[in-house]
C-alpha cells in the first residue's frame, strides 16, 4: 500500500532538487504563508524547505494510503496499538480535559485518571505548604527525583522549561548509575529536609534501585526514624514500592498503557507539579490536550503534528538526510534535545515493521542539538559548509521572561532568524569576490574565496510560539509526539516498543559479577575479555 507513492516522491525530487530555496520564495511571493502551519499563538514554518506543492500532495497522499488517519483515531480511542506488546497507547487520556470517556477493554480510565490526579495535587499542595512536613517538622525545601529514561527526562527537561514557574521546594533529578551524580547532589542537601521521589514504571530499572537504596542508605545515616518515610514513587508495581518501605498514601500509580517517554503527563511528572505547583501542571495538560484535538480534526495539510512528521519523512528518506538538529533558542529548553533523543529514538529507531517484515527504508533519523546560540559557537559551522547537509528545527519565543533584558531576547530572536536565513541563502563566491586575496606567513598569495563561499539551501523550520508557558509547553510535547507517531505509521512500525534496549541490560546483569575479577571470564572473548582483564590490572596496580 502506498508503494508507487515513493518512487514518484523520489523522481519529483531529482527533477526539482537543484531548484534554489531563494528562487522558490521568488516563483512565490505568499510561500511563507503557503508552506507554514499557524495554531492560535504558534506557527510552524517550513517555507525554508525544498517542499513545494506538488512534493506535499505526494506526501499527503502517501499519508492517507498508510492509513495514517485509522491509525491515529485508533490510538485515540484505546485500540492495542503497542501490539508487540499487547497494550494500548494512552498517554493521551492523561491529558484529555474533555469529558470524553476513554475505554480500554470496555472500562472507561478517566474517572481513575481524575483521582491520581486529584492524589497528585492533595500531597503536591502538601509538600509545597509544608503540611506535609520534613523529618524536623518544617517544610521540605528539596525534592529530589531519583529515575531513568521517560521517567527522568520528561519531568526534568519540563521543570527546567518552566523554571520562571517554580514556586515550590527546589527540585533535583537523579537519573544516572554514576555514584558521581547522586553523590555530588547528596552533598548539597540537608537529610531532614529533603523528600526524595523514587520514579520507576517497573520498580525494576538497575540505576533507579541502585540510586534509591543509596539515598535511604544516606537518609537513614541523617535521621533517626525510618527512611522510607521521606520517600514517595512512582510506579505501576505497588508490591515492589511495598517492599522499598514506601507509605501506600505516597504511592502514584499509572498503568501499562502509558509508555515511559510518554508519561510525564501523569503521576510521572509528580516533581512538575510539585515545582510549579498543580494548577500549572493543569494548564501544561491543557496545552497538551489541545494539539491533541488539532491533531485528530485538522485537515492533514493545516495539521501541524503531520506536516512535522511529512517534512522529517521528506527529509530522511527522500532527500537521504541521516539526521536532524533540534536548535531551542530558548535556553530553558536545554533538554528537550535530550528528552527527543528518547522521544523519536527510542519509538523509532526499528527495522522491523509491525507485519513482521523488514522496513525497505531508513527509519528514525538521528536526533541530536543544543541550544542557540552556543551552537552557534560550537557545530554551526558544519551545518554551514559541512559536506553533510541537515536539516535544522529551530524553536524560539516571541517573547521572553525577562522583561528587564529586553536587548537579550532581541538579540536572541535575530540570531535565530539570521540563522535559518544563512542557511538558506549562503553566500556565493561573487558575492565575496572583495578582499579575496591575502597573502600568507611565507609571503604567497591565497585565495580565499571559497572558504569564504556557503552553500545554501539548507533547509530548516522554525517553531514560533508566543512565550514558554506552560500550556506552550504541553503543546509543544505533543506536537513532537504526534509527530514520531505520525513518522511511525509512514512506514509501518511501532513506535511504542524498545526491545533494543534490553539486550545490553542482560549482558550487563551478566558482567556485573565480572567486574574487578581476575579470573572467571576466559569464556568472554576478544575485546571484553581484554577490558575486564585491564580493569582489573588498573585496579589491582
Ligand atoms: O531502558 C529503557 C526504558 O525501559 C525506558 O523506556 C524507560 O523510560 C526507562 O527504561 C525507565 O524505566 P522505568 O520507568 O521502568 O524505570
Amino acid at each position: 500500500m502506498g508503494e508507487d507513492i515513493w518512487p514518484r516522491l523520489a523522481e519529483y525530487y531529482e527533477k526539482t532538487k537543484d531548484t534554489p530555496l531563494v528562487e522558490r520564495f521568488n516563483q512565490d511571493k505568499e510561500r511563507f504563508r503557503h508552506f507554514s502551519v499557524p495554531l492560535d499563538d504558534m506557527l510552524l514554518d517550513y517555507s525554508k524547505t525544498s517542499l513545494d506543492e506538488a512534493s506535499r500532495e505526494l506526501l499527503l497522499e502517501l499519508a492517507q494510503t498508510q492509513g495514517l488517519e485509522d491509525k491515529r483515531d485508533a490510538m485515540f480511542k484505546g485500540e492495542r496499538v503497542n501490539r508487540t506488546e499487547d497494550r494500548a497507547a494512552l498517554h493521551t487520556a492523561l491529558r484529555n480535559r474533555s469529558d470524553e470517556p476513554v475505554f480500554v477493554d470496555n472500562t472507561d480510565v478517566m474517572p481513575c485518571i481524575h483521582a491520581t490526579l486529584k492524589r497528585m495535587a492533595e500531597f503536591s499542595d502538601g509538600i509545597r505548604n509544608g503540611t506535609i512536613a520534613a523529618y524536623d517538622g518544617a517544610a521540605f525545601t528539596d525534592v529530589v527525583n531519583i529515575g531513568i529514561g521517560g521517567s527522568d527526562l520528561g519531568p526534568a527537561m519540563a521543570t527546567r522549561a518552566l523554571s520562571p514557574y517554580r514556586d515550590g521546594p527546589r527540585m533535583h533529578f537523579v537519573s544516572n548509575v554514576d555514584g558521581a551524580e547522586i553523590s555530588d547532589l547528596l552533598e548539597q542537601l540537608n537529610p531532614k529536609r529533603t523528600l526524595f521521589i523514587i520514579a520507576s514504571k517497573t520498580f525494576t530499572t538497575i540505576e533507579t534501585m541502585t540510586n534509591a537504596a543509596t539515598a535511604k542508605e544516606w537518609l537513614s545515616a541523617g535521621i533517626e526514624e525510618n527512611a522510607a518515610e521521606y520517600f514517595a514513587a512512582v510506579s505501576t508495581a505497588f508490591e515492589k514500592t511495598t517492599d522499598f518501605g514506601i507509605p501506600p498514601d505516597r504511592v502514584f500509580g499509572f498503568e501499562d498503557w502509558v509508555g515511559g517517554r510518554y508519561s510525564v503527563w501523569g503521576p510521572i511528572g509528580l516533581s512538575l507539579m510539585i515545582a510549579i505547583g498543580p494548577e500549572q501542571f493543569v494548564e501544561f495538560l491543557e496545552g497538551g490536550h489541545e494539539m491533541d484535538q488539532h491533531f485528530r480534526t485538522a485537515p492533514l495539510k493545516e495539521n501541524m503534528p503531520v506536516m512535522l512528521g511529512l517534512i522529517g519523512i521528506w527529509h530522511n528518506n527522500i532527500c537521504g538526510y541521516e539526521s536532524r538538529a533540534v536548535l531551542p533558542y530558548d535556553q530553558r529548553l536545554a533538554r528537550l534535545p535530550a528528552y527527543l533523543q528518547q522521544l523519536d529514538m527510542e519509538s523509532n529507531g526499528k527495522t522491523v515493521a509491525l507485519n513482521g517484515k523488514v522496513v525497505e527504508r531508513h527509519t528514525g533519523p538521528i536526533v541530536w542539538g543544543e541550544p542557540g546560540t552556543n551552537g552557534q559557537h560550537a557545530f554551526y559551522q558544519l551545518l554551514h559548509q559541512g559536506s553533510r547537509i541537515i536539516p535544522c528545527e529551530f524553536l524560539v519565543a516571541a517573547q521572553s521572561h525577562e522583561d528587564k533584558l529586553p536587548q537579550h531576547h532581541q538579540l536572541l530572536l535575530a540570531s535565530c532568524l539570521a540563522q535559518s536565513e544563512a542557511l538558506m541563502r549562503g553566500r556565493t563566491g561573487e558575492e565575496v569576490a572583495e578582499k579575496l586575496i591575502v597573502t600568507g606567513p611565507t609571503g604567497e598569495e591565497l585565495d580565499l574565496t571559497a572558504h569564504k563561499a556557503f552553500p545554501g539551501n539548507r533547509p530548516s523550520t522554525t517553531l514560533i510560539y508566543r512565550k514558554l508557558t506552560p500550556r506552550t509547553l504541553g503543546r509543544i510535547i505533543a506536537l513532537y509526539e504526534h509527530r514520531v507517531f505520525v513518522e511511525g505509521a509512514i512506514w509501518g512500525i511501532n513506535s511504542f516498543d524498545q526491545w533494543g534496549v534490553e539486550l545490553g541490560k542482560e549482558l550487563a546483569a551478566c558482567l556485573l559479577p565480572l567486574i574487578g575479577t581476575e579470573t572467571g571470564c576466559e569464556e568472554k572473548g576478544g575485546s571484553t575479555l581484554g577490558l575486564l582483564q585491564t580493569i582489573a590490572r588498573l585496579r589491582r596496580e
